[in-house]
């Protein structure tokens, strides 16, 4: 990772803190995931200390909007539900609850005598590559009456041509096209394969559909024209503006409207999709330098767009059974913790995923090869490095938990590149690619370098997905790669060489005794694999070698106090959270004692901050995914709740309206320059053991 100028100072937003009316069930996070799918289909009500559904425009995790305005007609009265237009003739519909779940953000909306419980789903299907692969989100309302009485109900939703530019001087143009499913689709006129502008992708098509059902139009046209047409007609007129034309000029909207008729119950749902799809989506180096396009998995099964689209939405019913199974059985596991971990759980698994593309290549005979299936995750907000082997290692147990085959797809990338020897260091690449959707590789060598953290890295994920799943092909395929790995840090680990970490923004630093740990781990961990491909001979000398190291290290790391292991060796006064070791015990190498954990432990009760312990002792900053890691390795029950409670508490402090940050400050809560980052994935540590 490296911090952008850009990330550090968009944290600085003051927020102005509304008074909350509404229930919020587990809390208000500082920002709701509405549609939050691919890196290019993140969409999020920024929320700060509470900010109702109708309050603000959705926005791309950036903070730049994307327009998604809603309005419900009950007995001829206009409201608006979702979003921030400004059309005369509609009033505010007032917000009664929010819920978030793993997969789910439900509210329920009061627009006078009727209830409109308004759903964003976005799947999460980590055993379904289709369906995972698949970038789009549900927009699901129902009506239900609050009074006993029966009334006359439309609705009304669409979004603009924001979701599919950085830059709204672009022009864009659209179509409807309509049969059963009735599809909105909006793109850039000029399409600029594999680039970004402002962080969205300037390629591909936004998607808006909905079931052609009794009683549904649309309309395409200026946003208040369209919108206004709702509030006086509750239909709009089957018509299309066909004058393309920049995304702010009399911004062109793309909506439909659905007539209830007249409503006494809980109407079922009115089921909208959005979504944002491009293809080829990834260009891939593969040997000798040649480039792949790749494309999305989801395509593979359906050859057009509209055919997937149509799947999604008759979908549904079945998704959401899905989903809240998958809600209630990640509910289940993480209340077994505590319902702060159950909370922190739920708010940090779309955004993992949010972060991660699943792809596929043609076969030399033009058809998709279903053998080639490679996961591509950007690294956001930090940079927008592909595949950052040090952004994988700490969202790593989100995959253990979901579907630990999927680790697999995501380090394949870095393997199938260093095996075809272009790059030319003896310790792993930093990442694939500078820069998302390019996994170009550095085949000069020069990627951001962290020589320890990321072999070390590579070691501990190999072994734990083959210990997962049973499946060695990593182990036996890519040997050599791991043993090269392995060499270097047996030279440089135990006495690590000023370098960085996946801590980069906290500075360089030799001898610093958690990377030092991460080494030492990797070592055993290929004694491992070692011997899991039967190599035993080889398996006992770096076991041998990997407790030897310990030994020493435990001379050069603890503080001559004794009570805590320090930052750096020889520094006494210095400490931090030494959160690699959780990789010990995650693999069961066991190569360091329990003294350790339990000496940390201790300390870690005397160092707390109001929201937490700090990251280290340069600074008073942490990090929410290796406090949870190091939740994970304390000793006592009372010290790992203090670490999930600062994270709950910074997650609900409203101090920001950004995507989950998982850098912040243990004073007073306050987030720094990152967010919407996948190593959320981090706080399922403890799902993971
Ligand atoms: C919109 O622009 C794209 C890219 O230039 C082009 O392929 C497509 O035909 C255009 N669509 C419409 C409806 O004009
Ligand atoms: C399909 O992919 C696998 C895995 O990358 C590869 O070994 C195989 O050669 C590919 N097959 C074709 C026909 O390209
Ligand atoms: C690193 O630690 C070793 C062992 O204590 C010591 O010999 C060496 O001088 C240290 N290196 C630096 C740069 O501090
Ligand atoms: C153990 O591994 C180290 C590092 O690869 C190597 O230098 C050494 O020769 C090995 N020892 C034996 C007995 O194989």
């Amino acid at each position: 990772m490296r911090i952008t100028v850009a990330a550090l100072t968009s944290s600085l937003l003051s927020c102005v803190h509304a008074a909350v009316t509404w229930t919020a069930t587990p809390f208000n996070p500082a920002a709701v995931p509405l549609a939050v799918r691919s890196p290019y289909l993140s969409a999020w009500l920024p929320q700060g200390a509470g900010t109702a559904l109708n309050a603000a425009w959705p926005t791309f995790w950036t903070g730049q909007i994307v327009g998604w305005a809603g309005y419900i007609k009950v007995d001829g009265v206009a409201y608006n539900f979702l979003g921030a237009p400004n059309v005369a003739g509609a009033q505010k519909a007032s917000q009664k609850s929010f819920q978030f779940t793993s997969t789910q953000s439900v509210f329920v909306m009061t627009a006078g005598p009727v209830d409109l419980t308004v759903t964003f789903l976005s799947p999460v299907e980590p055993t379904d590559l289709v369906k995972q692969s698949l970038p789009l989100s549900y927009l699901a309302l129902s009506a239900a009456p609050n009074d006993g009485k029966s009334h006359s109900v439309q609705l009304y939703s669409d979004i603009s041509a924001e979701w599919v530019t950085g830059d709204n001087s672009l022009t864009a143009n659209w179509s409807t096209t309509t049969g059963n499913v009735l599809t909105h689709q909006v793109q850039l006129a000029k399409q600029s394969p594999f680039s970004e502008v402002n962080d969205h992708i300037q390629q591909g098509s936004a998607f808006y559909s909905t079931h052609s059902t009794t009683g549904t139009t649309f309309q395409t046209g200026q946003d208040t024209v369209v919108r206004a047409q709702f509030i006086a007609n509750g239909r709009l007129p089957n018509t299309q503006d066909t004058t393309f034309r920049a995304v702010s000029d009399r911004w062109p909207v793309f909506a439909f409207a659905h007539d209830l008729g007249t409503v006494s119950q809980a109407t079922p749902p009115v089921v909208l999709s959005v979504g944002h799809i491009r293809d080829p989506a990834i260009q891939y180096i593969v040997a000798g330098g040649a480039i792949q396009q790749r494309s999305l998995f989801f395509l593979s099964q359906f050859s057009t767009m509209s055919a997937a689209i149509s799947s999604f939405l008759d979908d549904f019913s079945a998704a959401l059974t899905r989903a809240k199974n998958f809600d209630a059985q990640v509910n289940r596991d993480a209340s077994a913790i505590s319902s702060d971990y159950a909370s922190i759980v739920a708010l940090s698994i779309r955004q993992v995923f949010g972060a991660t593309e699943l792809t596929i290549s043609k076969g030399r005979t033009g058809k998709f090869n279903t053998s080639d299936v490679l996961m591509f995750m950007k690294e956001i907000s930090s940079d927008g490095n592909v595949n950052t082997v040090d952004v994988i290692f700490p969202a790593w147990p989100a995959f253990l938990y979901a579907n630990a085959a999927l680790g697999k797809a995501l380090l394949l990338p870095l393997f199938e590149y260093q095996a075809t020897g272009q790059y030319p260091n003896k310790w792993s690449v930093h990442d694939m690619g500078a820069s998302y959707p390019k996994a170009l590789g550095h085949n000069d060598g020069r990627d951001e370098a962290m020589p320890v953290e990321e072999s070390g890295n590579m070691l501990i994920m190999t072994l734990s997905h083959a210990q997962r799943t049973g499946d060695k092909s990593l182990l036996t395929t890519y040997f050599k790669l791991l043993d090269q790995w392995t060499q270097f840090l047996i030279t440089d680990s135990l006495i690590p060489a000023n370098q960085i970490s996946t801590d980069d923004f906290a500075g360089s630093l030799a001898n610093q005794t958690n990377l030092a740990i991460k080494g030492i781990v990797g070592i055993k961990a290929m004694a491992q694999i070692a011997s899991l491909v039967g190599d035993t001979a080889r398996s006992a000398n770096y076991s041998s070698i990997a407790s030897s190291y310990v030994s020493q290290w435990q001379k050069f790391a603890t503080a001559s106090t004794g009570k805590h292991l320090t930052l750096a060796y020889g520094n006494d006064n210095s400490w931090g959270l030494s959160y690699n070791l959780f990789a010990d015990k995650l693999l069961g190498t066991n190569v360091f004692p329990k003294s350790v954990f339990d000496m940390q432990t201790s300390w870690y009760s005397t160092v707390a901050n109001s929201f937490g312990v700090p990251l280290d002792t340069r600074h008073t900053y942490t990090k929410s995914d290796w406090e949870i890691w190091t939740a994970g390795l304390v000793t006592s029950t009372s010290v790992r709740d203090l670490l999930i409670s600062s994270v709950r508490k910074f997650a609900a402090d409203g101090l920001s309206s950004q995507p989950f940050g998982d850098w912040y400050e243990t004073t007073n809560g306050a987030v720094e320059g990152f967010r919407a980052r996948p190593v959320v994935g981090g706080h399922l540590a403890l799902l993971a053991l």
